[in-house]
């Protein structure tokens, strides 16, 4: 055998240590690590969500969600029917028209953004798009527009670096979608109009409920202007020019799951004991960190993104690069079946529109020591798949 067949052998042999959990999903992620469904024994269910005890726990979602993200007392803060795609298209929907209006998308939840405010609302539009992998030039976004954009591009791992391309005197609104951002990075509240996310993502909550999140100026928006199209029943945040101010102290605008609330109940407490947001973000630091560190040692797996400074913490975005690879999607496809077989890695595909590759979520409710134990594991897999080729060749 030859000093490299030798070489290659051991690095196929199965690591010893595994991940306690193997979910690296991104969405919906893995459950905080102390979850069990006696957590939720609690729930106030077959109430009316509009009895006291229903409308508490609403509340103290919506109050939860105010003191673990540090949103600041003038804004409203609203839970909302049909996820983070419900808060995102309720926004569009009722804000849009009054100005031109710069789309922002360099992955595909922004270009569905675009499609929606492009080709169903046919909003007068300026789009600046970028690849997979890079992000648009933010000094070039002129604020006299309305703004969409999303914080963290979860299919393509690239986030905005912080805040500070945002203009402070802006005249239009900026609409960002945080749902893979929110509770892993430092959102700039004086920055952001109308904020969305879902409990799927980082806390690891359940589906179905989006969070909206409003500053002063996009209430005055809403209450100054009423767009041209109709808006159904399940979109309208205002009645009789007014702000209908009981969407946002618990009176939801439809019948909510009252099981996925007191799960999200349980995801804040969880978060609090882990330090709240900062806590969280350290956790998300250290897991993308571990992952980082592992490309740096290995020269056949990159980072999707670009530019360090617009690298994921939570949607980590992984691309093959060894020369030796024959096909890229059958490939990465081959090495993520091979890891969810062995229950070391479930969900790390690439996303469906996204180049081929994996993505490791990695937001807080991941603990570190698991993505430290299946990273080993990507290893095996990878020569495991590149020994697999060379003998089907
Ligand atoms: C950036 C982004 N926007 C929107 C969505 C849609 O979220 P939901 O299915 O919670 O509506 C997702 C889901 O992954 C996302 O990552």
């Amino acid at each position: 055998m030859t000093i490299e067949q030798t070489a290659s052998r051991d690095a196929a042999r199965k690591p010893d240590l595994r991940p306690a959990n193997p979910r690296f999903s991104s969405g919906p992620c893995a459950k905080p690590p102390t979850f069990d469904l006696t957590k939720l024994a609690g729930a106030a269910l077959g109430r009316s969500h509009r009895a006291a005890v229903g409308k508490d726990k609403l509340k103290a979602a919506i109050e939860g969600t105010r003191e673990v993200l540090g949103i600041p007392a003038g804004y409203k803060i609203g839970i909302v029917p049909a996820s983070d795609t419900g808060a995102v298209e309720m926004a569009l929907w009722s804000l849009l028209g009054e100005r031109k209006v710069e789309m922002l998308a360099w992955e595909s939840f922004g270009a569905g953004w675009v499609t929606d405010v492009v080709k169903q609302l046919k909003i007068e539009a300026e789009i600046k798009t970028a690849d997979y992998g890079q992000i648009v030039d933010l000094a070039t976004v002129d604020f006299a527009n309305d703004v969409v954009f999303t914080w963290n591009g979860t299919t393509s791992g690239v986030r905005v670096p912080n805040g500070n391309w945002i203009a402070d005197d802006r005249q239009g609104l900026t609409i960002c979608d945080a749902t893979s951002a929110a509770f892993a990075m430092d959102l700039p509240w004086d920055k952001l109009d109308v904020t969305t996310f879902s409990w799927q993502k980082v806390l690891g909550g359940e589906a179905a409920h989006g969070m909206l999140i409003l500053s002063p100026r996009a209430v005055e928006r809403l209450e100054s202007y009423t767009p041209a199209w109709p808006l159904p029943k399940i979109f309208r945040l205002t009645k009789g020019g007014k702000l209908i101010d009981g969407i946002f102290t618990g009176a939801t605008i439809n019948t909510p799951s009252m099981l996925a609330v007191e799960d999200y109940l349980f995801a804040l407490d969880w978060a609090r004991s882990v330090g709240g947001l900062q806590g969280l973000i350290a956790r998300a630091d250290a897991n993308a960190g571990a992952v980082h560190g592992f490309c740096a040692q290995n020269d056949w797996i990159a980072n999707l993104a670009a530019d360090d400074a617009t690298q994921s913490n939570t949607s980590v975005c992984l691309k093959f690069t060894d020369a030796r690879i024959q096909d890229g999607a059958v490939f990465a496809k081959a090495v993520a079946k091979r890891l969810e077989a062995e229950s070391i890695a479930l969900d790390i595909g690439a996303y469906r529109d996204a180049p081929a590759g994996l993505r490791i979520w990695c937001g807080g409710t991941v603990e570190t020591s698991d993505i430290e134990a299946m990273l080993p594991w990507l290893a095996w897999a990878f020569e495991a798949e590149i020994a697999a080729q060379t003998v089907a060749a």
